[in-house]
């Protein structure tokens, strides 16, 4: 009995808690004080800084879909006139998050596969005798010099290593850039788009964005959008660049507010005049083939603007739920 007693000790066992009231001013008074920081930090903190009653989403759903417009043309000896629409200039030709428009070239029209010299730009082609060259064992030297560069099979001629002067596209500046976007919040199935909602179908013809007067109108210029990134259409057209747009959607559902707005960075900036790193080039080509079914083709080297479209938001709104969490 007293074995069993001693084990089930604590189970037979009732607890009940006595309180001592104190009346002693001072520690009534940091009683009070400590429940009063509580209360204060309650409402200035978590109510009017952190805005706690409020609910924050930052998970984004967006879409994006990018469409230019505008004609150039340019003539050049070569090859003569020829017009760019957006089908030429605009690379992939569907824009997504990432769209690339053309502004100036270089071209090596009419070439063929065959054999040739290789370009001097490639530097283990070059050659001082038959026996450096391993592809077709010839080493094609121009009368007078000492050296040459080895004949290859490819696409020939070979681009040209010093060009006089790219073409540009001199129009450009003036090419329109529709940039539609679709937003969602999906935690409180509350959606939006960056355009006006309107039955006038010739408002997207006319309008150009205006933070104040059209905000709702997402077309701009190349022209424009470089200007806002802090460059001249004349300083990029040669030699390209990268330039971030974001469309900063900053949603608070409460006050009715939600709106889009645009920034514009060029991504290169940091760069001296005389960088190797500076610009954006890249090179493609168009295939042709004649009556006889003899295949050529056209190679381009592009410099243009790169536009990387990035879409950031955050919305917040009323939610009892949640706010009750906080304490
Ligand atoms: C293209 O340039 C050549 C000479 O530079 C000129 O004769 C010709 O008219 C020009 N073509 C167009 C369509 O402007
Ligand atoms: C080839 O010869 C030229 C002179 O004809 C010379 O200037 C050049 O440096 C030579 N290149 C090489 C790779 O030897
Ligand atoms: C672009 O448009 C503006 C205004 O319409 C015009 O003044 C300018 O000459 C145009 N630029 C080019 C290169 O066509
Ligand atoms: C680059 O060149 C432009 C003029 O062509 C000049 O205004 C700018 O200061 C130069 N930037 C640097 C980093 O040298």
């Amino acid at each position: 009995m007293v074995l069993f007693r001693e084990r089930f000790h604590g189970f037979f066992q009732y607890d009940t808690r006595k309180y001592v009231a104190t009346q002693n001013l001072s520690l009534g008074l940091l009683h009070r004080l400590y429940q009063l920081s509580i209360l204060l930090y309650i409402i200035i903190w978590v109510f009017f800084i952190k805005k706690g009653y409020q609910e924050v989403d930052s998970d984004l759903q967006s879409s994006i879909i990018i469409k230019m417009k505008g004609i150039s043309m340019t003539n050049i000896t070569e090859t003569g006139p020829w017009v760019w629409g957006p089908e030429d200039y605009v690379i992939p030709p569907q824009g997504e998050y990432v769209m690339f428009v053309v502004t100036s070239f270089e071209e090596t029209p009419n070439q063929k596969l065959g054999h040739c010299a290789e370009s001097p730009r490639v530097l283990d082609g070059h050659c001082r005798g038959d026996e450096y060259c391993v592809m077709t064992g010839r080493c094609l030297v121009k009368d007078g010099s000492s050296n040459g560069t080895c004949e290859i099979f490819g696409w020939c001629p070979t681009e040209k290593a010093i060009k006089q002067h790219k073409a540009v596209l001199k129009n450009a500046e003036n090419f329109t850039i529709y940039i539609k976007n679709f937003i969602r919040f999906p935690k409180f199935t509350f959606a939006k788009s960056n355009i006006l909602e309107t039955n006038d179908r010739s408002y997207l013809k006319k309008c150009r964005y205006d933070e104040l007067r059209h905000p709702y109108c997402p077309i701009f210029s190349l022209g424009d959008i470089i200007k806002k990134a802090g460059s001249t259409f004349q300083d990029l057209a040669t030699s390209g660049a990268s330039i971030d747009v974001v469309i900063k959607w900053d949603c608070d559902l409460d006050k009715g507010s939600c709106h889009p707005q645009y920034s514009f960075t060029r991504l290169d900036n940091g760069l001296s005049n005389n960088s190797i790193a500076r610009g954006f080039n890249f090179r493609h080509a168009r295939y042709f083939r004649n009556a006889a079914g003899e295949s050529s083709r056209m190679l381009y080297k592009v410099y243009g603007i790169r536009l990387n479209i990035i879409v950031d938001g955050k919305v917040c709104s009323l939610h009892l739920a949640r706010c009750l969490k906080y304490w």
